[in-house]
């Protein structure tokens, strides 16, 4: 693998509230980690190969934790509905359709040429209940050398004819799927409940029986809406709260457990949730598009819940996760107005840090460009107007609340430069 040096503007979470900024500086990256970022290049490594960008802003690959590869297609479609009805009368029909391998592959080719479009190169994605379609995504990102966790999902109850598995048949498929995917690189398979009330107890409890078989973690949606909250309830009496099904079926022991949305948890959710050291997924435009309610983010993160970033793709209508952090921003306002108790503001910073390095928390060094994490990276460029500059936290920030893809002129997984498929 080739070594080389960067030269532009660099930025990246150093902590939850903190960027570090290393202006007009050198990144030396070996063996496609970063060796070190320098203000002069020390003396051997003056030989190397040099990108220089000038004042281009390299800044961290980013990380998606909320993604539903199978619903590329229908976003920014049904936005006026609530989770429910949009579930049925859109996603379920939609979803039905990757028992279709024609189908599947010409979407899922689509969100890999999307993600690495818009410098998403590390994601936990759901696909749909179809072994086949779930096969085709695992290995579409992998060929890419994506980071990833790819989801068959579950469900059993409480879903249309056309979507339902039996518990049998569930278990067998998801057993088949971490059996075939387990170990082979940087993408990994994840248990992929849909959530609570598609699934019914014994299938979480087989669930949780596989988690400690093959060693592996967990996504699923957690206390999105409060007809979900009061829903879940209902189906699991036995239960005081949402994260107390998945605690207890040993579902939080073997893997990373990524819950998305955390909406509204419970004095009991927000106990397990720590204790398990899960990742919780803020997804800002699904939130205002599907769900109707804010994560009361600043809040979570002063009780030390760590927060990622979600495009949630169809609830979001956008791949950019970028884009979800000047959402993350703009809704902690809101929240903040609307119920000033107990509520406070995202910070850029903070907002920057869920879609990058808390994301990446879930895979094995990246999301930052500190010595030691894989340069898995992008250069931002045309951020500033003709005769005004900006600092490199205000172009972040710019590219963030109105850049596009456009934007990134390059882009690095393990140190190796991508070149977007035609
Ligand atoms: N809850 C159950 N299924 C879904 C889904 O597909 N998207 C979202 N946002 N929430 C869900
Ligand atoms: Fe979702």
């Amino acid at each position: 693998m080739s070594d080389f040096v960067c030269h532009g503007d660099i930025m990246y979470s150093e902590t939850v509230e903190k960027l570090k900024v290393c202006e007009d500086s050198y990144l030396v990256v070996q063996d496609g980690f970063v060796e070190g970022i320098y203000e002069t290049l020390p003396e051997k490594f003056q030989g190397m190969e040099l990108k220089d960008y000038g004042r281009g802003l390299i800044i961290p690959a980013f990380s998606d934790l909320h993604i539903h590869a199978s619903q590329f297609v229908q976003r920014g479609v049904g936005m006026d509905k609530l989770l429910f009805d949009w579930l049925n009368d859109y996603t379920f029909p939609q979803e039905a359709r990757f028992a279709s391998m024609d189908y599947a592959k010409n979407v899922y080719d689509q969100v890999v040429t999307e993600l690495l479009r818009q410098g998403t190169f590390h994601a936990s994605l759901f696909t749909t209940i179809h072994y086949d379609a779930s096969d085709y995504l695992f290995h579409a990102l992998a060929d890419k050398g994506m980071y990833a966790y790819v989801g068959k999902v579950n469900m059993d109850m409480n879903s249309p004819e056309y979507l339902c598995e039996t518990t049998e048949e569930s278990l067998k498929q998801t057993e088949r799927f971490l059996a075939e995917h387990q170990g082979k690189g940087t993408v990994q398979p994840i248990l992929t409940p849909r959530f609570a009330p598609t699934c019914s107890e014994p299938l979480m409890k087989g669930l949780g029986e596989l988690a400690a078989k093959y060693h592996c973690g967990l996504q699923t949606h957690l206390v999105e809406s409060l007809a979900e909250v009061k829903w879940t309830l209902e189906l699991f009496p036995g239960y005081g709260s949402d994260a107390e099904i998945y605690e207890r079926n040993g579902l939080l022991e073997h893997g990373p457990s990524i819950f998305a949305h955390y909406i509204f948890p419970s004095q009991a959710d927000l106990d397990i949730v720590r204790k398990a050291g899960s990742v919780t997924v803020h997804c800002p435009d699904a939130t205002t598009n599907i769900t109707a309610g804010i994560m009361p983010a600043k809040a979570l993160s002063e009780k030390e819940i760590p927060i990622a970033m979600g495009c949630d793709i169809g609830g979001g209508q956008h791949a950019a996760v970028y884009r979800q952090v000047a959402r993350a921003v703009q809704l902690s306002k809101l929240k903040e107005f609307y119920e000033p108790e107990g509520n406070g503001r995202v910070t850029f910073a903070q907002a920057f840090h869920m879609a990058t390095k808390a994301g990446g928390s879930v895979f094995d060094r990246v999301g930052s460009l500190e010595k030691g994490y894989r340069f898995n990276a992008l250069v931002l460029d045309g951020l500033e107007d003709a005769g005004f500059t900006l600092s490199p936290e205000e172009r972040a920030e710019r590219f963030c609340y109105g850049g596009d893809d456009r934007n990134i002129i390059g882009r690095f997984i393990d140190g190796k430069e991508i070149v977007l498929p035609e």
